[in-house]
């Protein structure tokens, strides 16, 4: 008997659709010849959810992802639900399945592949060789925080972290850094902010469990710089929900597109794989999108969450060799391009690598 996974699926809006299914059509290819089998389980979150239920977050869907050994998403909102009460947006379904899934640790890595190493809008020097991990606080921070309100004349938000919060996000950073360099930067904004004092101070507590491995801080508005200025001093970047938010993106552009960065959503139970891109509108429907993002968030789905570590890295194997043969989708079309691709040629080229 192979091994038998269950795959939640959650397309969602804009490009969603058109790149889960080229990460399906990879995964499909891998599991015929490693020998496991992968059950999909398609489920609605966000404006697709909000038009066929009424709402961002169907309670099908909570129940659905708990039954799953792991659940691909790709991405959600669009200008046609911009207009709707927050509570009722896309974005609100996705941080309620974060919530309810309790995926607490969302790690983002930023690699620059050598292959790409020309099209970041940085020089080579400063990008080769990048591998930055971005360990984000996801279900906690000024996203959720209570106090909330808009009023007519003012508006206000709460940023809170418990310190059991702050202390299974550390460890989790911790973990990883054991497995990588061993640093571990943590990025608060302890001058100004009282709950960025308590993050810091509570890192620092949790870092002595972890001496083998180096903990520096640094504020956020440095850490954004010094990303752009020097990215390779970074390792493991620790941080919140927010300043990891905006990071990742900043991140994002070392590797040259944001089409590229995959991430995993970790924690309590079943773990959410997401690309870190939104569900780009703009070019929605038209085949065009980089679908590598959400195939990499695949590879880190077979690796985190099923322990296929084997079938992971022929994923990330068949990437770096699509893009040293020069496949480029359009958004890195300007760079050592030997042939623009469509979504669905970039899936079937992958495809065809991890089958071999
Ligand atoms: C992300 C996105 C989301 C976030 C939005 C869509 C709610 O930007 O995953 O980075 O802010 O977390
Ligand atoms: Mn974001």
């Amino acid at each position: 008997m192979g091994r038998n996974y269950r795959i939640g699926v959650i397309k969602g809006d804009g490009i969603g659709s058109e790149i889960v299914d080229e990460a399906i059509k990879v995964l499909d290819a891998l599991s015929a010849n490693m020998g496991f089998n992968l059950e999909y389980c398609e489920m609605l979150l966000g404006g697709s959810a909000i038009d066929e239920t009424g709402v961002p977050l169907p309670e099908e869907t909570i129940n659905g992802v708990k039954r799953c050994d792991a659940v691909l998403f790709g991405a959600i909102g669009g200008p046609k639900w911009d207009n709707l009460e927050r509570h009722l947006r896309p974005e609100s379904g996705l941080l309620g399945l974060r919530k309810e899934m309790g995926t607490f640790a969302n790690l983002r890595p930023a690699i620059v592949y050598d292959e790409l190493v020309n099209a970041s809008t940085l020089k080579p020097s400063v990008i080769k060789g990048v591998d930055i991990m971005v360990v984000r606080e996801l279900t906690g921070g000024i996203y959720f925080g209570e106090p909330r309100e808009l009023l007519k004349d003012r508006a206000y938000n709460t940023m809170v972290y418990s310190k059991s919060e702050v202390e299974r996000i550390a460890r989790v950073a911790f973990d990883i850094a054991m497995k990588r360099t061993k640093r571990v930067c943590s990025v608060d904004k302890a001058n100004v902010l009282e709950v960025s004092q308590f993050w810091r101070d509570t890192v620092i507590e949790v870092s002595k469990d972890y001496p083998e491995v180096e903990l520096t801080h640094m504020y956020v508005d440095n850490a954004s710089m010094q990303l752009i200025r020097e990215p390779k001093q970074f390792d493991v970047i620790l941080t919140g929900n927010i300043f990891g938010d905006i990071l990742s993106d900043a991140a994002s552009m070392l590797s040259g597109s944001i089409g590229l960065l995959p991430s995993a959503s970790i924690g309590e139970g079943v773990g959410l794989y997401e690309p870190i891109h939104g569900s780009a509108p703009d070019i929605a429907g038209q085949g065009i999108a980089n679908p590598l993002a959400t195939i990499s968030s695949a590879s880190m789905m077979l690796k985190y969450a099923l322990g296929e570590d084997e079938a992971s890295k022929k994923i990330d194997n068949a990437i770096k060799k699509s893009l040293a043969m020069g496949y480029r989708t359009a958004d890195l079309s300007a760079y050592d391009a030997k042939e623009i691709c469509s979504s669905s040629e970039i899936g079937d080229i992958i495809a065809n690598f991890v089958s071999k």
